[in-house]
């Protein structure tokens, strides 16, 4: 009953953080790029080489505001630069991979990112500037060729131990809370958070696995089922199984000071 109460509790925590954040509306801040793509291939999410599949290699390190301890792994969010001769209206969609605690800046973005945020013929001369003031928001993350997966980590230590990473997350949503029950079973055990998109449990159920999750999504947060068998007996640490649902819900926090707010 005890683990069952803190677990509702941090649950509940998770959606106030999460709904004060009103990331949905338009911010101001600075924007650099990396200079070497290594920083990117490892990153505090743990996506590595994956992270490249997301969205064409353009992924951003975000201050801590926006990394939110991990919470915000995998958030999309779309920047423009606010110099209108060098910079194009639209700017440019970027997933949140890595943190990076700059003082300055909110986002280092990959130079592929960075440059794409140029009008036709300026991405040289943004390059050049290196840090520029941008405008940024949450958007939803959309995947055409994929649905929520998970990777099974290789510190999995089966019968017990279980270790899982979220990929390809869509919508403009948080995963609070995940469950992991064995197919066909109601008996449900809950995963922690070890950071980022990392989920564990060390009272892991016989295999076959199935999931549920709980995101932030309307002005609640509401359940996610993969209710076929996601993680099969004959799993492999590495390998990455698709959940055969994708999140599309948008997160309606009460942001009125910017519901008003447009990107023109
Ligand atoms: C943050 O980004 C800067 C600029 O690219 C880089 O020099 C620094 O190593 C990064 N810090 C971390 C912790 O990755
Ligand atoms: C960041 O800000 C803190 C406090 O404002 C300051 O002590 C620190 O030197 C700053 N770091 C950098 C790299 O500017
Ligand atoms: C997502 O899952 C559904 C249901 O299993 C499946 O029909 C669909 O092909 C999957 N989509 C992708 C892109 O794999």
């Amino acid at each position: 009953m005890g683990g069952e109460s803190v677990f509702l509790l941090s649950l509940l925590f998770l959606l106030l953080s999460s709904a004060t954040a009103c990331d949905r509306c338009v911010h101001r801040s600075k924007a650099a790029y990396f200079s070497s793509s290594s920083s990117l291939s490892v990153g505090a999410c743990g996506y590595e080489s994956v992270a490249l599949d997301f969205n064409g290699g353009f992924v951003a390190a975000a201050s801590s505001a926006l990394y939110r301890e991990g919470v915000g792994c995998g958030a999309c969010f779309q920047i423009r630069c606010k110099n209108t001769k060098l910079c194009s209206n639209g700017g440019v969609e970027v997933i949140l991979t890595d943190f990076n605690k700059s003082n300055s800046t909110d986002f280092i973005l990959s130079s592929n990112a960075f440059m794409a945020m140029a009008r036709n013929g300026m991405a040289q001369e943004i390059k050049k500037l290196g840090i520029l003031d941008v405008e940024y928001k949450r958007i939803p993350c959309e995947y055409k060729n994929h649905n929520l997966s998970i990777r099974v980590e290789e510190s999995s230590r089966m019968p017990n131990h279980l270790a899982i990473k979220f990929l390809y997350q869509g919508g403009q949503t948080d995963i609070v809370a995940v469950d992991v029950a064995q197919v066909g079973s109601a008996s449900w055990r809950f995963m922690n958070r070890d950071y980022g998109p990392v989920w564990s449990t060390t009272r892991a159920p016989a295999v076959p696995l199935q999931f549920r999750m709980v995101v932030t999504g309307g002005y609640d947060g509401k359940w996610v089922w993969a209710e076929r068998a996601v993680m099969p007996a004959k799993w492999r640490a590495g390998s990455v199984y698709d959940m055969g649902v994708q999140i599309t819900d948008i997160a309606q926090e009460g942001c009125y000071h910017c519901d008003a707010e447009e990107w023109k």
